[in-house]
């Protein structure tokens, strides 16, 4: 694999341990110099260049494509079409698990959704492959799709997201409505999401006989190894994946797309290396959104504003011939204590590709319309949004009866409001206006998200010059895993970070699991640091059995491994360096693996989860209704922070497409086409520069010996999860006016 030429930042470690060390990116300066490859980079000589011709239907049938125009063009090498698609040794609607989504790739002239792929036009140049794909011209026998979530009736899915139930009750939610003093009742609409990472989807595929190399933007390289062996019918470790660094995922990197596997078929089919970047428009389609979601709420309190009942039923879509369902009831599972909830899925199948997760899948969707509710609830109440929510603070997870591993949200209410300054709200909207007239709200979300753990592998070898290495298969998104990471490996080794070589993105190194559900710090690092444990404590054992060393017959006392230097836990000034005791033992090296997954036993005690509060102020122009966040205030507990500079712009980013929910994402589709009326970046709207506000991110402790061996959570998601509704809350507070149509637009506020 390359070797990644990481650049220590100047206030890096020098001494002691790395971990908690707000160090910048290690990759930072390869990524603003342009040096850093990304996939779409790797053009080696004799590449050549594909561009897909997308489905203009949502559903129907390809009944013709002019290949020989094609084919005809100037410097067209070859047209890929399910008249000549390398066979598969898989179908790939086959679906063996959850976690195999159906893909599209050649195999019949069915459409299911505009934008599916349905040729590949292979050239010597990126123009020749395009203008080929357009040559295509291709006609269809189109039939009326099936759009929205009234386009059938509604079904309950077996599971949601990833394998939830879809519904979970505690209680009887209409005695608890019956018996309450205040009943609100609510729908709350989210629109579909499109991924939208800055960098497309990009495949350089090339083989050598039945090995495969392949050079992609992957959040889960092992698993995406495991797709391409199935569909090629050839063993894993044929396949070669590079991956150093990703322009973003977001989740839609998360599983191998069709179209990535598509560049492996054209590559195959010409014998030749074969480059294939999606246009911003192809990805809106066959590599996954978040679905649109209705959310509808029954709450019900007594005189003390104690939620005596919780509903929170959701409808969503999911694709016509796959089922992700869009996991938006997750919240109320978890948020707010209540003597009855009840949280329910149903799922309507429509004309689209198939969702995926995407940014907090379930969390972000539900805790707009969750906040939103609560807020009503509030006011319902006469009681102050904090007080009502401390009022309803879960002590123990509501609907599991568990006690949560740890749980430090009502410090992060106190700290996030003090700096705030919530105490000064007006209780009743419409209150404040600006020195320019504009209507000032304040609103503000509790945020949530699952500490989840999937399984990582890590290996770790020390040398007798005191360096070391660890390897591991992690995936740097641009959340600053070449960092943290790093931190977690420097640590364990015991060694500083000058002394460590850090490999990952790549597939030839131990699986490290997918870089998802905020939890790859927390497993990969929990691997790492078994790794680096595990070659430590053979140091310890050859140093404890020596009697030439200052440490020998120290074994019960323990280790303090730290600097390239082994310490006694109960008397530090009897230490060694590891290559004195590794040049007495002979030894060149050590070498040791480790790995990490969820502790089973702690995952049924415990309920397990990161939390937050958000504080949002809006501004709103009385007249035109355009609406500005001015200010976020976030404040978060999520176990041990491994970097504290890397986890605020975490939640920075979080908060950011928190606003961008709230505000500004919506893909809007013709229903009667199944066409997208805005599928580039100019007209799906997410935040710019010009629309971020003042942010503030604090970073609340909390330890957690349960949730795994670093006490790690996860930080990359919730941050979205509690501004979004903070902000629909300060919209109210500023207008009076409540939207219950996500996003909030101008034109709903006139
Ligand atoms: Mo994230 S949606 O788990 O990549």
């Amino acid at each position: 694999m390359a070797e990644i030429a990481l650049t220590s930042a100047p206030q890096r470690a020098r001494h002691g341990s790395s971990m908690g060390q707000p160090l910048t990116r290690r990759d930072g300066p390869l990524k603003v110099t342009g040096r850093a490859t990304f996939a779409a980079d790797n053009v080696a000589a004799g590449t050549l260049h594909a561009a897909l011709c997308a489905a203009r239907i949502a559903r129907g049938r390809v009944t013709h494509l002019d290949v020989a125009a094609a084919e005809a063009h100037p410097g067209v090498v070859a047209v890929m079409t399910p008249d000549n698609a390398p066979a598969l040794a898989q179908h790939p609607d086959d679906k063996p698990h959850g976690f195999i989504f159906r893909l599209d790739l050649l195999q019949d002239s069915a459409v299911r959704y505009a934008n599916q792929p349905i040729a590949v036009v292979i050239a010597e140049t990126l123009e020749a492959a395009t203008e080929g794909a357009r040559l295509l011209n291709p006609r269809y026998e189109a039939e009326t799709p099936r759009i929205g979530l009234d386009a059938e009736p509604p079904f309950t899915p077996p599971g949601i997201g990833v394998g939830q139930p879809p519904e979970e009750t505690h209680g009887d939610v209409e005695a608890g409505l019956a018996t309450a003093s205040r009943r609100i009742a609510a729908t709350y609409a989210t629109p579909a999401q499109y991924h939208n990472a800055m960098e497309p989807h990009a495949a350089v595929a090339s083989w050598d006989g039945d090995r495969l190399t392949l050079h992609t933007p992957s959040q889960g390289m092992a698993m995406a190894q495991g797709r391409l062996a199935g569909l090629f019918g050839i063993p894993p470790e044929n396949i070669h994946i590079e991956s150093p660094f990703l322009g973003g995922g977001f989740g839609s990197k998360g599983l191998i797309s069709g179209p990535q596997i598509l560049a492996c078929m054209a590559a195959r089919l010409v014998g030749r290396p074969v480059k294939l970047v999606l246009a911003r428009s192809q990805m809106y389609g066959p590599v996954g959104h978040r679905a649109e979601t209705r959310q509808s709420f029954r709450l019900g309190a007594d005189e003390a504003g104690k939620l005596t009942a919780l509903e929170h039923e959701t409808l969503t879509a999911s694709s016509r011939f796959d089922d992700f369902f869009e996991p938006a009831g997750g919240v109320s599972h978890t948020l707010y204590a209540s003597p009855a909830i009840a949280v329910r899925h149903q799922a309507v199948r429509v004309d689209t590709g198939t969702p995926l997760f995407m940014r907090a899948p379930g969390e972000a969707a539900g805790s707009v319309a969750l906040e939103s509710a609560i807020d009503e609830m509030a006011l319902a109440c006469d009681m102050d949004p904090l007080e009502f929510r401390l009022a309803n603070y879960a002590e123990v997870e509501p609907i599991s009866g568990k006690p949560f591993s740890s749980k430090a949200l009502r410090e992060c209410y106190t700290r996030g409001a003090e700096r705030f300054g919530w105490s000064a709200r007006p209780k009743a909207p419409r209150q404040t206006r600006d020195a320019n007239g504009l209507l000032v709200g304040w609103g503000m979300g509790t945020a949530t998200f699952p500490a989840l753990m999937f399984e990582a592998q890590a290996k770790a070898e020390l040398r007798a010059d005191g360096t070391g290495t660890i390897e591991v298969g992690a995936h740097d998104m641009g959340q600053g895993a070449w960092t943290a990471l790093g931190q977690i490996a420097a640590d364990g080794l015991g060694i500083g970070l000058d002394a460590l070589t850090f490999k990952m993105g790549s597939s030839d190194l131990p699986n490290a699991g997918i870089a998802g559900g905020s939890a790859h710090t927390a497993t990969a690092g929990g691997a790492i640091h078994a790794a680096g444990q595990a070659v430590v404590a053979q140091l310890a054992e050859l140093a404890t059995n020596d009697p030439a060393s200052p440490l020998y017959g120290a074994g019960n006392a323990g280790f303090v491994a730290r600097d390239g230097r082994l310490f006694r836990r109960d008397d530090e000034s009897r230490s060694e360096v590891y290559a004195d005791i590794l040049a007495r033992a002979g030894r060149g090296s050590l070498t040791a693996t480790g790995k990490a997954s969820t502790d089973p036993a702690a995952a049924k005690t415990y309920a397990m989860h990161a939390h937050g509060a958000v504080f949002a102020e809006v501004k709103v122009d009385p007249d035109l209704g355009q609406i500005r966040v001015t200010r976020l205030v976030g404040a978060f507990a999520a176990g041990r922070i491994v970097n504290p500079r890397l986890v605020t712009s975490q939640y920075y980013g979080g908060m950011i497409w928190g606003m961008s929910f709230a505000l500004h994402e919506h893909a809007a589709m013709d229903a009667r086409t199944g066409r997208f009326l805005n599928d580039n970046l100019g007209e799906y709207h997410v935040p710019v520069n010009a629309d971020t506000p003042a942010m503030e991110a604090i970073l609340v402790h909390e330890d957690d010996s349960h949730v795994n061996a670093l006490g790690i959570k996860g930080v990359g998601e919730i941050g979205i999860t509690g501004s979004a509704g903070a902000i629909a809350n300060a919209v109210w507070h500023a207008t009076g006016i409540r939207v219950r149509e996500i996003p909030i637009t101008l034109d709903k506020l006139l």
